[in-house]
């Protein structure tokens, strides 16, 4: 059996958790392999919504296996309040959700020294989601990490090596901090996730493939985001290309088959960073508060502009993206005229490709497109697209050379639309 992934293409918030909820019916398993609780992936289905943040969005459907798996990060607080809140509502997991033990936790001091060097940045900060996710991938790749496997030995002596190398850090920057009822909440989440089933993640998945199941590989944070190829330094601290999927969960590249590639409508990014087709005027404006474009962890005010095709074929070109997902359609649906960038202009001179650096002087060139004006919201095949709507979709795929599969026109798991175009 092959593994299929889904990822975003943009710089995160896509829609990647209410497609895995959509998706997951078809998978026996559903597996995070990247980032942490910088995540929030909403899922809205018979009037509720939640919203997940390390927690793969496979966890509603079903008996459906869940996995954690080695490339993600792990808060055993926040985890603990998140599993604890599912539960809660009526959906049980200790039995279905399986945590590698080779996952890295994210401990009280990383998210500590996630605001020092924030702080320490002054106007250069990254504006990060306040995790720890930084620090966390850093003692990881510098070799000083702490494991969830390692909850089964050693445990105390270890953390207590680990906070004293931080509070060394800490006291080096001069930063104030007060660490006790954080740390004790941590240590709540960690006599918790005791209780889950600590796995080998990486052959549980190959067993499960072995033995003939299917696996869906959820992504976190989007491919503009990845730390070798989104917009550096303005980046998160993992690999959310599909490359990722394969380190992230000890998964083969010759496993991997389909990659759902997910991207909105028009293009979205919170925090700093450059944003080439950001716009500041009204449009931008009326696209945040039609799309409710507020971080869903956060709640920071989402920066919006319009779709970027030059930034989305360099992701589908370092993605092999066999299958697109836009979302958020409806979200165009009053507006007359459309934009989509297809060229950046550097220097006075047109560019089509995505260049080493967009952080200035990045200006981009657009096709304009007639809008659909249409509520497309309650539209349940694509029978009902309106004319202008297809000419969009085809506008897309023919720049961008991947079939357009599935399209989303409300937050909720009905409001989606699976298309028959066959390759
Ligand atoms: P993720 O991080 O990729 O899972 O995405 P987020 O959950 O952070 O952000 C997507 C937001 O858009 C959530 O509030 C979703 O409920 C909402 N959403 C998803 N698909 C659609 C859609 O097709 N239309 C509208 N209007 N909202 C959507
Ligand atoms: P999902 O999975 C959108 C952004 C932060 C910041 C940068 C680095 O919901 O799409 P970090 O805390 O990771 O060190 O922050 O990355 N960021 C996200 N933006 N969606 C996310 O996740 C994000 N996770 C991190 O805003 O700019
Ligand atoms: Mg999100």
């Amino acid at each position: 059996m092959k593994v299929d992934v889904l990822l975003g293409l943009q710089w995160g918030d896509e829609g990647k958790g209410k497609v895995v909820d959509v998706l997951t019916p078809r998978y026996d398993v559903v597996a995070r392999f990247q980032g942490g609780p910088n995540a929030g992936h909403t899922l809205e289905f018979e009037g509720q919504k939640y919203v997940l943040r390390s927690i793969p969005s496979g966890i509603f459907q079903g008996d459906k296996v869940n996995i954690i798996g080695n490339g993600v990060v792990l808060d055993p607080a926040l985890f603990k309040a998140e599993a604890e809140a599912l539960e809660a509502s009526g959906h049980p997991l200790k039995e279905r959700l399986h945590i590698s033990k080779k996952a890295h936790l994210i401990l009280p001091t990383h998210r500590i020294l996630d605001a020092a060097y924030e702080a320490a940045k002054g106007d250069a900060k990254v504006g990060t989601t306040g995790k720890g996710i930084g620090p966390t991938y850093t003692d990881k790749i510098s070799r000083n990490g702490l494991r969830v496997g390692d909850l089964l030995h050693d445990f105390d002596r270890k953390y207590a090596a680990a906070k004293a190398r931080h509070e060394q850090i800490l006291k080096s920057l001069n930063y104030a901090y007060d660490l006790t009822e954080m740390e004790q909440a941590w240590m709540e989440g960690i006599a918790y996730l005791r209780q889950f089933h600590l796995v080998d993640s990486e052959h549980e998945v190959n067993g499960l493939l072995a033995a003939g199941k299917s696996v869906l590989c959820e992504g976190a944070q989007g491919t503009m985001l990845d730390i070798d190829f989104g917009s550096y330094p303005f980046v998160t601290s993992s690999n959310t290309v599909c490359a990722g999927a394969c380190t992230g969960l000890g998964i083969a590249p010759n496993k991997i088959g389909e990659v759902y590639g997910i991207f909105k409508a028009y293009c979205t990014r919170v925090g700093a960073g450059p944003f080439p087709t950001e716009l500041f005027d009204e449009t931008g404006d009326k696209i945040g508060a039609l799309g409710h474009e507020f971080g869903a962890v956060t709640g920071r005010k989402r920066r919006c502009g319009w779709i970027d095709l030059v930034a989305l074929k360099y992701s589908v070109m370092i993605n092999g993206v066999t299958k697109l997902i836009m979302m958020k359609s409806d979200v165009l649906d009053t507006f007359a005229t459309i934009k989509a960038c297809v060229a950046y202009k550097v220097n006075g001179e047109e560019i089509d490709y995505f260049p080493y650096d967009i952080t200035e002087g990045v200006e981009p060139v657009y096709a304009e497109l007639p809008g659909w004006q249409t509520d497309m919201t309650k539209m349940q095949s694509e029978d009902e697209f309106p004319e202008e709507f297809n000419a969009y979709l085809s506008f897309l795929e023919e720049q961008l050379g991947v079939p357009v599969k599935i399209v989303s026109v409300g937050p909720d798991r009905e409001q989606t639309i699976e298309r028959y175009n066959e390759e």
